[in-house]
This record gives C-alpha cells, structure tokens and sequence, in this order.
C-alpha cells in the first residue's frame, strides 16, 4: 500500500529558542474514529491548541501540534483541512521514526492497539492511549513493562473519573459524608437500535468478540479505575455476560450474527469490604436521569450520582418506610434528596485528563494512570469473562510488573 503524508516543514526555531512555549508533537492514531474524532481530537487536543496550551507552574505554557493518522488520505485530509492542521499521514512508521513528534496517542479498535503501542515503545514515544489498553492482561502487562523498561511515561484514559458526578462523589467521599461506604450499585446502558429499522448507533464490531467487541471488554475497564480509585481496589468479580440481542444489522445494512455480549451483571468486592454490583447493558430503555447512575450507600449517608448530577440523603433525613403492601405507599421518596452544587467549573473529562497527562509528561512528575493502571481493567474485563464462562467468583490479587 503506498503511503501519503502531508507534514508541515520542521520549523528551523527549536522550542529551547522560544522558552515561554514548549510545543509537543503528538500523533493521533484512528483520528477519524468516533472517540478519536470527538473527544480526543476536536474536544481535548484541538481545543487545548485554540486556548493556546496549557500552562505550568512557572507561568510557561505548554502547547500542542497533532500529526492525523489513520488508513484513509483522503478522509484524513479532509479532516485536517476542516479543522487547519498541518500534518496528516497514513505512514505510522514514519511518523513514529520522526523526532518532531513525542507522544503516541491511540484511539483504534481495540484489536489493533497493543501491536501500535508496541511499535511507538519500540521507538521511544510517549504513549497515551484509550482503553482497553489490550485484548488480553498478559498483552496489556507486556505493554506496561515495555514501557517501564524503556522508561517511557504512559497515560490511560480514565475519562469518567472527571465527569462532574463524579467529581462530586469524590467530594462527598473526602468530605466523610458517606461514614463507611457499605455498598455501590451502578445501572449503565441504554438501548442501541439493531441497524435494520433504524441504524444502529455503535460501531457492529462491539457485538463481534473476534473483533474486540463485547460490553464486558468496553465497560469493565471504566468501572475498575472508577471502583479503585473512589473505593478501593476490586479484589473479586462475578460476572454474568448476556448476548441478548444476537440478531444485528452492520454499517452496510448485512445481518450478522453477534458473538459478544450486550449486557453483563456484575458483583465486585472491593478492599475494605464494600461491594459494588453494576449492570452494564446495550439492551436496556433508560429509566434514570442519567446513562449511567450510581448509588452509594453508607452508614452516614448516601448518594445517588450521574454524569453531571448529584444527590444526597443523610441519615438524618432518612425516612423510616415500613413494609406493608396492602397500603398504598403516597410518601414521596424523591423528596428525601437533595442536589449536590456544582460550586466549580467542569471541563470536558478527556480535555482535562489531557491536561494533566501534558503537564505530568514536561514535568516528569509521576502519572498513576499508566499502562499498568490499564492493565488493571484489562485484568478486570478478563475475569469478568471468565467467571461469566465458568459460573464462578474469580479472585484478584494485586497486579504488579514483576
Ligand atoms: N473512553 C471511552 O469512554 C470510550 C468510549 C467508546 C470507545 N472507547 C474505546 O475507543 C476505541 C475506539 O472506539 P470507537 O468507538 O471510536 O471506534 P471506531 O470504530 O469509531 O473508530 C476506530 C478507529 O480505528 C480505525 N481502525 C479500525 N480498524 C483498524 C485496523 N485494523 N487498523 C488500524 N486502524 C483501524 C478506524 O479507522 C477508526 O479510526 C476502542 O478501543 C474503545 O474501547 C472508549
């Protein structure tokens, strides 16, 4: 196949003769992709580059300059000349052989991801990356340890830490609010069309496990880092995958048969002796405020969170409802919560994790969401396969590089 490359002329200024702006390189493969495109192209890099970087402690800002990647020119093109960026190609060798950029960003399916992040550790870069970071752990750590070994910085994302409901758990969380958090229940999902009598609003290979697919591979990342990082590391899991919908529609309007599941029911202890259940599912209708709602309970007090909203009950405004089911319950349950405020500004969760990878990655300073932290949700996907296939709780010790 023969490669195209539109590259911009190396400036003859290096960044060492412009000391109040330090410009990083960062190629961003599988651009065109719906997270590439939206959230880590238009929303995080593109945004950061029209804001004029991001600044660091010393008043020195950080700036950005996104090298397009991807199979398709013309696409790429496209897209790069729809948003004035210089540098596209369809030759990742060449962009990875090329000093100018630093970082590797990878936004592909997750099937093609471990061999490029293999190839971008192989030629010094460093690598930010979508999750699931690997097909399997033993991939996902091999990458980590690569990695290490060549003393490469690496981030993971962790988006839906940074979302503003989030963000107010995590407050309500130091705050003490909740006493000892007993439990956490999380509902995610909605229903996605099956692409004959309306498209269907995922990519098919979601619902191919050949393909990387399946909501267990897609979701159970995302729910480590939120469990580990809010409550503690998930220390087993029960899991019980569903393909409930086996009849699909592609992007071509061609049946095809799913092989990944659509819906999984899972039950994960954490340490400290929480337990969180979270039902993760493309096959449901939304009753909820939110796509995905979780509720925490604690001795204290207890939450009911969103993507942006947040409401509490303390104990001491907790009804005392009593069981009876001849008499018609009138009392208001919603009226018990109240909504937690803002009192900050959100941005957009990928912006910010970009952010704060950028400044971690000038400043050398230590990044916890690296491949090893990805590796962690890829051990967590797995075993969640896993105990769905042989009916039982998988343990998880701690996952170290050794
Ligand atoms: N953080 C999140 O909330 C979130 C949400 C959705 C998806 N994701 C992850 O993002 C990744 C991309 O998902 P998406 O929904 O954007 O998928 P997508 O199908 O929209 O995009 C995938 C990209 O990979 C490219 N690609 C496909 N096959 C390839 C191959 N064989 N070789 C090289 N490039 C190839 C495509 O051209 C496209 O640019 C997945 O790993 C997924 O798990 C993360």
């Amino acid at each position: 196949m023969s490669e195209t490359t539109t590259l911009a002329a190396a400036p003859a200024e290096t960044s060492a003769a412009r000391p109040h702006a330090r410009e990083i390189g960062i190629i961003m493969n599988g651009v065109s992709g719906r997270m590439g495109y939206r959230q880590h192209l238009v929303r995080s890099i593109l945004a950061i580059r029209d804001q004029g970087g991001v600044e660091l402690p010393d008043g020195t800002r950080v700036t950005v300059k996104p090298l397009l990647v991807g199979r398709n020119a013309v696409k790429l093109a496209e897209l790069a000349a729809a948003h004035g960026i210089e540098d596209c190609t369809t030759d990742l060798d060449a962009a990875l052989a090329d000093p100018r950029w630093e970082i590797y960003a990878d936004f592909l399916v997750t099937k093609a991801r471990a061999a490029a992040i293999r190839k971008a550790i192989a030629a010094g870069k460093a690598i930010y990356t979508e999750k699931p970071t690997a097909e399997s752990v033993d991939e996902a750590l091999e990458l980590a340890r690569l990695a290490g070994a060549a003393g490469i910085k690496t981030g993971v994302v962790h988006d839906k830490l940074y979302l503003p409901g989030l963000q107010k758990l995590r407050r309500l969380i130091d705050s003490g609010f909740f006493g000892r958090v007993l439990s956490i229940r999380g509902e995610f999902g909605y229903w996605v069309f099956e692409g004959d009598w309306q498209p269907a609003q995922r990519p098919s290979w979601n619902y191919r496990a050949e393909d990387g697919g399946g909501i267990i591979s897609d979701m159970f990342p995302h729910w480590n880092y939120v469990l580990e990082n809010l409550f503690g590391p998930v220390r087993s899991v029960y899991a019980q995958a569903a393909v409930h919908v086996a009849d699909r529609w592609d992007e071509n309007g061609d049946h095809y048969t799913a092989t990944a599941e659509d819906a999984a029911y899972g039950i994960f202890e954490l340490e400290g002796g929480a337990i969180a259940e979270i039902n993760s599912s493309w096959t449901v209708r939304v009753n909820r405020d939110e796509l995905v709602e979780f509720q925490v309970d604690g001795t204290h007090g207890s939450a009911v969170v969103g993507l942006f909203g947040a409401k509490i009950q303390h104990r001491n405004a907790t009804p005392k409802p009593v069981w009876n089911p001849d008499l018609a319950d009138t009392h208001d349950y919603g009226a018990d919560w109240a909504e937690v405020p803002a009192n900050d500004v959100f941005q957009n969760g990928f912006k910010q994790q970009w952010e704060d990878f950028l400044v971690s990655y000038v400043l050398g300073t230590p990044y916890e969401f690296d491949l090893l932290a990805g590796a962690r949700g890829v051990r967590l996907a797995e075993a969640g396969l896993r105990s769905s296939r042989e009916g039982r709780r998988i343990e998880l010790p701690a996952l170290t590089l050794e």
